[in-house]
């Protein structure tokens, strides 16, 4: 089922979005945030019911979530969101599959992650893809206002928490034109793949922890092995990945 949910939105992407680029950006990071929603409504009822405590994953997920909401206005403010059929498309995704992953997360939550991880895996290839085929051009183009505020400008403590593989404040993008906002977005969606990755070790409930916690426990060295094995494939993967053309 988990297979099926990604393939479904990898094929909607393929279909009516191959060439249209930003709004199929609008469209990915619109329906790719909800599941972060779902897991939050659902930890907070866990909360709210006195049924489990775990203060740091809502942290966490809400921070990844703020991330992505950021992905999507610079996707807006490139006019990703410009016709109705595309934000039609894009918030109908999304209802439908918020309540999906609610109903997967209250069933099995290692599932709903690791459908975020393949969803994650899959931004990471769209958007490498789309800095090699159009590196020259996004050099000459300035970054928008809100990836400046978001990269550069603003309190960076939400930045900072989704950022669970390594120390505080290791990863500050550098922004000076719109391939390196793609290329800060592109190294986001490997950090969520990670972040996905630690959540469904089996024992993540002792080991999860946000960034800012005060004493954090580390990762055991075979999550950690894990974790970076996986990521290392992604890399390689995208280097052997077939271009997309933009319009
Ligand atoms: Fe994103
Ligand atoms: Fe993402």
């Amino acid at each position: 089922m988990i297979t099926l949910l990604v393939n479904l939105l990898e094929a909607l992407l393929n279909t009516f979005y191959r060439t249209r680029l930003y709004p199929r950006f609008f469209v990915l990071e619109t329906v790719a945030r909800v599941p972060y929603f779902a897991y939050t409504s659902v930890l907070h009822l866990y909360e709210t019911m006195g049924w489990w405590r775990k203060s740091d994953w809502l942290k966490v997920h809400f921070a990844e979530s703020w991330n992505e909401l950021h992905h999507l206005l610079i996707a807006e403010s490139l006019g990703g969101n410009r016709y109705w059929i595309d934000r039609f498309v894009a918030h109908t995704g999304a209802f439908i599959y918020y309540w999906i992953i609610i109903f997967v997360y209250v069933l099995s939550p290692r599932s709903a992650y690791r459908f975020m991880q393949q969803v994650e895996e899959h931004a990471y290839h769209t958007y490498d893809t789309f800095l090699k085929e159009h590196g020259e051009e996004l050099r000459a183009l300035p970054a928008p206002e809100i990836a400046l505020k978001y990269y550069r400008e603003g309190d960076l403590y939400m930045f900072d928490e989704f950022q669970t593989s390594h120390p505080l404040e290791v990863r500050r993008p550098k922004i000076e034109n719109l391939y390196d906002v793609f290329l800060a977005i592109r190294d986001d969606e490997l950090e969520h793949v990670k972040t996905m990755l630690a959540c469904q070790q089996p024992d993540a409930q002792q080991t999860f922890q946000s960034p800012h916690t005060a004493n954090r426990a580390v990762l055991p060295e075979a999550a950690v092995t894990a974790i970076n094995e996986h990521t290392a494939d992604i890399a390689q993967q995208a280097v052997e990945e077939e271009p997309v053309e933009m319009s």
